[in-house]
């Protein structure tokens, strides 16, 4: 219990700012480690020592709830201040009353440069879409899709510390399109993606591409499960082994760029399919809604995250994609989100494409 009142002591003084020094005993601690067990006893001990502060026990309650570990008293001043400018920066945005919410999650510590870094890979140039060979039809497009209903869409995962959002996407579109084929479930690895796809233009976890990833897969053979090849979230070596193979890629279709029609089309009519966006500062603490935004860019040379459209609607009189995000299920609209249909929004129909294996 002296434990946790130590850590009561050093978030009050962040809390008020005051100038007063941290005895080096506090750093030899690991205060938040006490956290984790305790929140009501911290949180009340919050609201008795500091009064009313909002923010501190907002931030007792993030820490609690996402396991945080900082290394230090100072490490974690840092992040109690990071975290009350995002605070901020939230409920800004929702006092606005626009067409999406904010909420605090894993990543209200983070700054937007630190996150970028982890999280996305360096944009590429995906102009190879500008021809694309998905055959438009004339059947009548369904109002609304999702294909989760289906039962072909296979559970969020996390891509953690690695700019490896491409093999997720690239796994989410090839595990809809094996259960649509199949009438079966599998989970594919991503970790193939990151070793073995490099010399079609991919960077593990700097980056690449959902449509080279179709094609190495397309051109090395297959594709093993996660079971077989799993996820480490680090670049590695290549172990791939053929006997392992999972699922072939017959071949891919690429949407020809920015032709949103193309993509609904697509979407509604055929299965899931991978799409690439540009994410800002902002876009990583959405909450719910269709998110919409005038800072983010559209071009093949914007775009730094891929992703699954698995369908479309209109909320609230906006039409929007319904869209599989790979930072867990605790992560927007249980990790989904919902992004503005018909204005190429942040790039959504600039880099889209997906597999057939069957
Ligand atoms: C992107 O790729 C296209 C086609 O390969 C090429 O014409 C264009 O110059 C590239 N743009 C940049 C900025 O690299
Ligand atoms: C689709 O795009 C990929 C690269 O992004 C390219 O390698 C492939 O040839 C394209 N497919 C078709 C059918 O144009």
């Amino acid at each position: 219990m002296d434990r946790v009142v130590l850590l009561i002591v050093g978030l009050f003084i962040a809390c008020v700012a005051t100038a007063t020094p941290v005895t080096s005993t506090f750093d030899k601690e690991n205060p938040i480690r006490q956290v984790v067990d305790g929140l009501h006893e911290i949180e009340n001990s919050i609201i008795q020592i500091a009064g009313d502060c909002y923010r501190a026990r907002t931030f007792a309650r993030f820490v609690h709830r996402f396991g945080k570990r900082y290394e230090s008293t100072e490490e974690m001043k840092r992040r109690y201040e990071i975290f009350s400018e995002n605070l901020k920066m939230i409920r800004s945005h929702n006092k606005k009353g626009l067409s999406y919410t904010l909420g605090v999650n894993e990543f209200a510590d983070l700054t937007w440069d630190e996150f970028r870094r982890h999280k996305l890979g360096a944009a590429q140039n995906c102009s190879a879409t500008t021809r694309g060979n998905h055959k438009l039809t004339d059947v009548l497009l369904p109002e609304m899709k999702d294909w989760r209903k289906s039962g072909i869409v296979s559970p969020v995962k996390n891509q953690g510390h690695c700019g490896s959002c491409w093999t997720f996407s690239t796994t989410g579109a090839l595990e809809a399109a094996y259960a649509q084929a199949f009438g079966k479930g599998i989970s594919l690895s991503e970790q193939q993606l990151v070793d073995c796809a490099g010399a079609f233009n991919n960077f593990g976890c700097n980056g690449g591409l959902p449509s080279q990833a179709f094609e190495y897969i397309k051109y090395n053979g297959g594709l093993e499960t996660e079971a077989s090849y799993p996820y480490t979230g680090k670049d590695g070596v290549c172990k791939y082994s053929s006997e392992n193979n999972a699922i072939e890629v017959l071949d891919s279709v690429n949407i020809t760029l920015g032709a949103e029609y193309e993509l609904k089309h697509a979407v509604g009519t055929v299965r899931p399919v991978s799409v690439a966006f540009e994410v800002v500062n902002g876009f990583r603490l959405y909450k719910k809604g269709v998110y919409t935004s005038t800072k983010c860019g559209k071009s093949p040379m914007d775009v730094n995250h891929a992703v699954l459209a698995v369908g479309y609607g209109v909320e609230n009189g906006v039409p929007y994609w319904l869209i599989k995000n790979s930072w867990g299920a605790d992560w927007g609209d249980n990790g989904y989100f919902k992004m503005e249909m018909g204005k190429n929004m942040c790039g959504v129909a600039t880099c889209a494409s997906y597999p057939i294996v069957s």
